[in-house]
C-alpha cells in the first residue's frame, strides 16, 4: 500500500514530542522512501517562528534523537522543504481559516485532493477545543480523507475518558480517530502476534492447562525528573498500567483473531479486558500494591527521591511503582494469575513478559540430578534486549546424568542486520495508510479504565503511610515481592 498525497498538521509543533519522536519518525519514513512527493508538514504552536527557525529546531531534534545519528545535509534539506510553520492560537477561528487556506493551496499546487492528518501533540486540556474548532471550520468533514491522532493520556479516569470519547464521537467517526499507545508500535510488541499466530507450536500449550502464570514487567531506571507537573496527577497505574501494560497483557491473552484486520484484532483484545476480573474495594489490598521512590545512588550519581524532584509536591502521595495481580475469567485463563509491575528509578530498564509453564507431571530423575530445577519459561524481551528465549532443561555434558537450564534464543541482533524502525515510524505510517490495527479503539480505552478504577479509588482515598518505600536503584518496594512471593513465585529478571 502506498501513502496518498498527505498533509500532516502537528499541533504542539514546537514541543518535545515533535522534536524527539514525530519529526525524526517522519524523516526516517522519508529516507525510507515511504512518503509521497506530495507531502507537507504544517507545524503549529504559540511561539512565533519563521519556517527556517522551525526547521532548524527540528534539525537539532534529529541530530540529538534520531536512531541513525546526525542528519545527512542533503537528505535533511530535501525533507525540510516539505515543512512549514504557522504560529497560532488554538482558540481562535482565524487559526483554522489559515489551515484551510494552506490545505487548499497545497491541493491546488498538487492538482489533487489530499489526506489531512491532525496530530494533537498537546496537553489533554486542549483536545476538546482543537477538535471542536476543526469541526466548526469544516476541516474534518470528509471522513475518508481526514484523521485525528491523539496522544495519551486519554482521559484521567473512566468518566473523563467516556466524555472525551463522546465528544470525539460527535465530530468524527471511529475510523477517523487514532489513539496512540506507542507500545503497540514497538517491533517486539508487534511480534507477539506473529509469534503466537504464525506458529502452530505454542497455541496448544497457551492456556491454563500448561501455563502456570504470566508476568509482565516494565521497569525503568529513569526518574520522573522535570515531568512532575504531569506525573503527580497521574502515577504509575494511570501512566503505564492502564495503557501499555494492559495492552501487552491483551496481546498475550487474546484469542486468535480470524484475520489481521483492525476491528477483528481489536475485538479480540477488548474481549480480554472485558473478561478480566473486577476488583471489589476490599480486594484491592490483596491484589495491588504501590510504591514511591526515595533518593539513592544510580550509576555512581546521587539521585533525588520523587518528592524532591524539581517542582514536585514534597508530601506527594503519587505512586511511582505499581504491581497488580490480575485474572482473566474465561475458559483459556481461568485461575492463571497475570502479575504486572512497573516503576521508575528501578535497578534496570527492561520490559519483559515471562510465561511460566507448569512443571512436568512426574519427574523421572532423582532430585540430585538438577542443580536448580526450573519449570519451562518463555521470555519475551521487548527492550532493551529484543529477544525471545525458551528456557528448557537439558543434560549437561558429562558422564553423569545432570540437568541444567538452557536457553533457546531468537535474538534480533543476531538474526537481522537491519535496524528496527522506531514505534512512531510504524504508527505514523499507519495513520497515513489508514490502518487502525495498532491503535486504541474507544471501547478498549474505557474497558481498561473500568478495570483499574477500583484500585485508583482505593489508593486515592487512602494515603500511603510508608512513602517513600523503595530507594532508587532497587527493584521496588518489599510489598511487591510479597505480592508474588505469597503465591510461591518471584519476579523474573534477565541475567
Ligand atoms: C510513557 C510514559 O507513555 O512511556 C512514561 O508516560 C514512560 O512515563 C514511557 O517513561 C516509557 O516508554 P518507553 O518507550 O521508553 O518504554
Amino acid at each position: 500500500k502506498k501513502v496518498q498525497p498527505t498533509i500532516f498538521v502537528i499541533f504542539g509543533g514546537t514541543g518535545d514530542l515533535n522534536a524527539r519522536k514525530l519529526t525524526p519518525a517522519l524523516y526516517h519514513l522519508f529516507l525510507d522512501g515511504q512518503l509521497p512527493e506530495q507531502f507537507a508538514i504544517i507545524g503549529t504552536g504559540r511561539t512565533p517562528l519563521s519556517d527556517e527557525q522551525f526547521r532548524t529546531r527540528l534539525l537539532d531534534g534529529i541530530n540529538q534523537f534520531s536512531r541513525t545519528g546526525k542528519a545527512d545535509k542533503k537528505a535533511w534539506s530535501d525533507f525540510a522543504e516539505h515543512m512549514v510553520y504557522q504560529a497560532s492560537d488554538v482558540q481562535e477561528a482565524t487559526t483554522y481559516q489559515q489551515f484551510s487556506k494552506r490545505i487548499k493551496g497545497y491541493e491546488k499546487d498538487w492538482d489533487t485532493e489530499a489526506n489531512v492528518i491532525y496530530y494533537l501533540a498537546v496537553a489533554p486540556e486542549f483536545f476538546p477545543v482543537i477538535a471542536g474548532n476543526l469541526a466548526k471550520s469544516s476541516l474534518t468533514a470528509d471522513a475518508e480523507r481526514t484523521r485525528i491522532v491523539i496522544e495519551k493520556p486519554f482521559g484521567h479516569d473512566l468518566e473523563s475518558s467516556r466524555e472525551l470519547n463522546k465528544l470525539l464521537g460527535q465530530i468524527f467517526t471511529e475510523r477517523q480517530i487514532y489513539r496512540i499507545d506507542h507500545y503497540l508500535g514497538k517491533e517486539t510488541v508487534q511480534n507477539i502476534m506473529a509469534f503466537r499466530f504464525a506458529n502452530a507450536l505454542f497455541e496448544p500449550l497457551w492456556n491454563r492447562n500448561y501455563i502456570d502464570h504470566v508476568q509482565i514487567s516494565v521497569t525503568e531506571q529513569l526518574g520522573v525528573g522535570e515531568r512532575s507537573g504531569y506525573y503527580d496527577g497521574a502515577g504509575a497505574l494511570r501512566d503505564m498500567i492502564q495503557n501499555h501494560l494492559l495492552q501487552l497483557l491483551c496481546l498475550v491473552a487474546m484469542e486468535p483473531p480470524v484475520d489481521f484486520t483492525a476491528d477483528e484484532v481489536r475485538n479480540r483484545k477488548v474481549d480480554v479486558l472485558r473478561a478480566m476480573r473486577r476488583f471489589a474495594p476490599e480486594d484491592v489490598r490483596e491484589s495491588a500494591v504501590r510504591g514511591q521512590y526515595g533518593d539513592g545512588w544510580m550509576e555512581g550519581k546521587q539521585v533525588p527521591g520523587y518528592r524532591e524532584e524539581p517542582g514536585a509536591n514534597p508530601t506527594s502521595n503519587t505512586e511511582t511503582f505499581a504491581a497488580v495481580k490480575f485474572f482473566v475469567d474465561n475458559w483459556r485463563w481461568q485461575g492463571v494469575p497475570f502479575y504486572v509491575r512497573t516503576g521508575k528509578r528501578l535497578h534496570r530498564s527492561a520490559s519483559i513478559i515471562t510465561v511460566q509453564f507448569k512443571d512436568v507431571p512426574h519427574c523421572i530423575f532423582p532430585a540430585e540430578t538438577a542443580e536448580s530445577w526450573q519449570q519451562n519459561r518463555l521470555i519475551i524481551s521487548i527492550q532493551p534486549e529484543m529477544s525471545i528465549r525458551l528456557q528448557v532443561q537439558a543434560k549437561r555434558p558429562g558422564l553423569d546424568m545432570m540437568l541444567n537450564t538452557v536457553d533457546m534464543v531468537f535474538d534480533y541482533k543476531g538474526t537481522y542486520t537491519s535496524q528496527a524502525p522506531e514505534a512512531y515510524e510504524t504508527l505514523l505510517l499507519d495513520t497515513m495508510l489508514g490502518d487502525q490495527t495498532l491503535f486504541m479503539r474507544g471501547d478498549q480505552v474505557e474497558a481498561a479504565w473500568d478495570l483499574i478504577m477500583p484500585i485508583l479509588n482505593s489508593w486515592q482515598g487512602r494515603a500511603s503511610q510508608s512513602f517513600p518505600n523503595y530507594s532508587a536503584d532497587s527493584w521496588g518496594p518489599e510489598v511487591a515481592e510479597a505480592l508474588i512471593a505469597r503465591d510461591g513465585f518471584h519476579w523474573f529478571t534477565l541475567p
